[in-house]
């Protein structure tokens, strides 16, 4: 991650890169690097931090003619952003470079093999396997060496390479990572998204997981993943650059909830073992002792963090069978929490930077407790801070409604909670298996939900017009948790009230706000609850409520005592979370879009508060 780009044509190539970079920068990055053929010599120029850096780095030593080159900005995931873990990549020989964006699944295998077959690596990071590959499999054909390169990687890659031994020729490849190519006037450009090259062209191919892309002066074709050639349409963008920037999306909140199959992938992918029988969280240095040790643990977040710990809480309880509560990290901060070096305190925070949060943090390293952050921002506060990071692969958020960075925190919550039952043998090995297995098939099923939201807007558009002012969210268990998340949604960018309820609670008071047609969404994923769930709506149907039901497919207890029914794709029942918050960020999206209200930038919020 997290912006690549590339050029061959008949102008100065380190310009256009520079600019193509720029047009990314708003999706954020830590460190930025182009690789260029300067006569014969295959040139690379990379740094930590930003382009401006980089720019004046290479005004510096004289900016090189070039006419073919590749550029990236990153935004580090697994490894620090220092300049050696910096873009591109090239391998042993320097005869080649590398752009990649995603990760390679299988590299530390490849790496072991390649170190056997000779090559030494300079960085930590995964994409440096890439450039050994071609390097390995060159004889003398570009495209063929890629081709073999794609057959042998797992994971999530859009990469571009060249070699300055065929200096007329780019070679680019996709799988599970965006990638187009623009078509300009006798010269071509490669991007992993459209912003990049919009000043320049407005024609592109966009690429399909297993195409190759090849770029020569006399022209371009696209191959398949045997290097049989794809006839491909040419895409006219039509949007100007604010619009391109969300990738056609009306708004960066329901660009990022279409992203989630992709985030949810790239956060669980190298942390199962190729086999799929248990976790590996090789990042975390807790010992197995220390993990044996631990007597308790704590969530602490804000706002939508607070809600993911609130489901790991659930989740780990019930596998690793150890106690764990919850806090708002403002109400932790100065309620003296009883904490000891034998408790583990999870800091959750997709900026890493929220002052309550980080403040928590500094609270439970102070008396003693072992931290552990789940964070989206790689060199964030938290995560400098922390003894130990989970770092979430949503990638750059940008609406101030966090919608992939839930689903991601939530995959941690899953890959925490299973890491600890391992270790500390609460779950069998067939029952962890058992689990990965539905835990693989999660990322497609989100996309399923994605797929139907046509039917959430229209029950949007029915349910949440202007004269909508409350709403309540109910469910028992994990559908509690989530009703909270949805509910949040609903509010910050609709600001309809949204309250969300323990299903058995609502007699408890809130009954007495039920009246003729007052909205209520309930959740009924937890099968062991359901029956349960569905008496407390019959109670409020028997009230005069209006109910929209969440259920698994294949339910019809709770589709006959609703209104209106949206199913999930089944899953293991300690899973569900991920699935039944999907269909609640589209209804508060298609809400807010309904009531005209500012969808990515809600009134009074901002999306890091690193002042308390
Ligand atoms: C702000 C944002 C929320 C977010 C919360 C915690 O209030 O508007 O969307 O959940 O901060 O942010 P963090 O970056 O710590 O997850």
């Amino acid at each position: 991650m997290c912006g690549i780009v590339g050029y061959l044509g008949s102008q100065s190539a380190v310009p256009i890169l520079l600019n193509c970079l720029k047009q990314l920068e708003y999706r954020g990055y830590d460190s930025a690097g182009i690789a260029i053929l300067n006569g014969d010599d295959l040139t690379v120029a990379k740094s930590a931090g930003k382009i401006s850096f980089l720019e004046n780095m290479l005004q510096e030593e004289g900016i090189p003619e070039s006419h073919v080159g590749i550029g990236h900005t990153r935004w580090a995931t697994q490894v620090r952003p220092t300049d050696l873990n910096s873009p591109p990549d090239t391998g042993c020989t320097s005869n080649f470079a590398v752009v990649h964006n995603g990760i390679i699944e299988n590299y530390q295998a490849i790496k072991e093999w390649l170190q056997k077959e000779g090559h030494s690596f300079v960085s930590e990071t995964d994409a440096e396997v890439l450039p050994h590959l071609v390097e390995h499999f060159y004889q003398g054909d570009l495209e063929t060496a890629v081709l073999e390169v794609i057959n042998r990687v797992e994971g999530s890659y859009a990469m571009m390479v060249f070699t300055h031994k065929e200096p007329r020729k780019l070679v680019a490849a996709r799988k599970d990572s965006p990638l187009i190519m623009g078509l300009g006037e006798k010269e071509y450009f490669l991007a992993s998204d459209i912003p990049a090259i919009l000043s320049y062209t407005r024609q592109a191919y966009i690429l399909e997981d297993g195409e190759v892309a090849v770029l020569k002066p006399e022209g371009a074709y696209i191959l398949d993943w045997k290097g049989l050639p794809v006839d491909k349409a040419i895409f006219k963008v039509e949007w100007d650059a604010a619009a391109a920037e969300k990738a056609g999306y009306d708004h960066f909140m329901r660009k990022e909830m279409h992203e989630q199959p992709r985030a949810l992938k790239d956060t669980l992918s190298s942390r199962i073992s190729l086999d799929n029988r248990y976790v590996q969280l090789n990042e975390v240095s807790l010992t197995p002792q220390q993990i044996k040790d631990f007597t308790r643990i704590k969530m602490v977040g804000c706002g939508t963090a607070y809600h993911a710990g609130i489901v790991g809480k659930y989740l780990i309880e019930k596998l690793v069978r150890i106690p764990v509560e919850v806090d708002i990290a403002s109400e932790f901060r100065y309620r003296d929490p009883l904490l000891d070096e034998r408790t583990l305190v999870v800091v959750i925070s997709q900026s890493g930077e929220t002052a309550d949060t980080l403040a928590a943090l500094r609270e439970a390293k102070r008396k003693g407790a072992r931290v552990l952050a789940v964070t989206n921002v790689v060199g964030s506060s938290i995560s400098r801070e922390a003894d130990d990071v989970l770092y979430t692969w949503a990638g750059p958020e940008i609406a101030v409604a966090s919608t992939k960075a839930y689903t991601t925190q939530l995959i941690c919550m899953y890959l925490l909670g299973l890491y600890l039952a391992q270790v500390r043998r609460t779950l069998s090995e067939e029952e962890i298996a058992t689990m990965i297995t539905h835990l693989r098939q999660l990322p497609q099923q989100v996309q399923m939900i994605l797929n139907r939201e046509q039917q959430i807007k229209k029950l949007a558009e029915t349910y949440t017009r202007s004269e909508l002012e409350n709403i309540f969210f109910i469910g028992r268990g994990l559908d509690y948790a989530v009703a909270m998340e949805g509910s949040l949604k609903l509010k910050e960018i609709t600001y309809i009230h949204a309250e969300a309820y323990a299903a058995g609670e609502l007699k408890h008071g809130t009954f007495a706000l039920i009246e003729e047609g007052f909205p209520i969404i309930a959740l009924g994923t937890q099968e062991s609850l359901l029956e349960k769930t569905v008496n407390n709506v019959k109670e409020l149907k028997a009230r005069g409520a209006t109910v929209i039901g969440l259920a698994l497919k294949g339910d019809t207890q709770l589709q006959e005592c609703v209104d209106e029914i949206i199913y999930l794709p089944r899953t293991h029942n300690d899973l569900t979370s991920i699935l039944a918050v999907i269909p609640l960020q589209l209804l508060a999206y298609y809400a807010a879009v309904t009531r005209g209200t500012n969808v990515d930038q809600p009134r009074n919020l901002t999306k890091a508060v690193t002042v308390e």
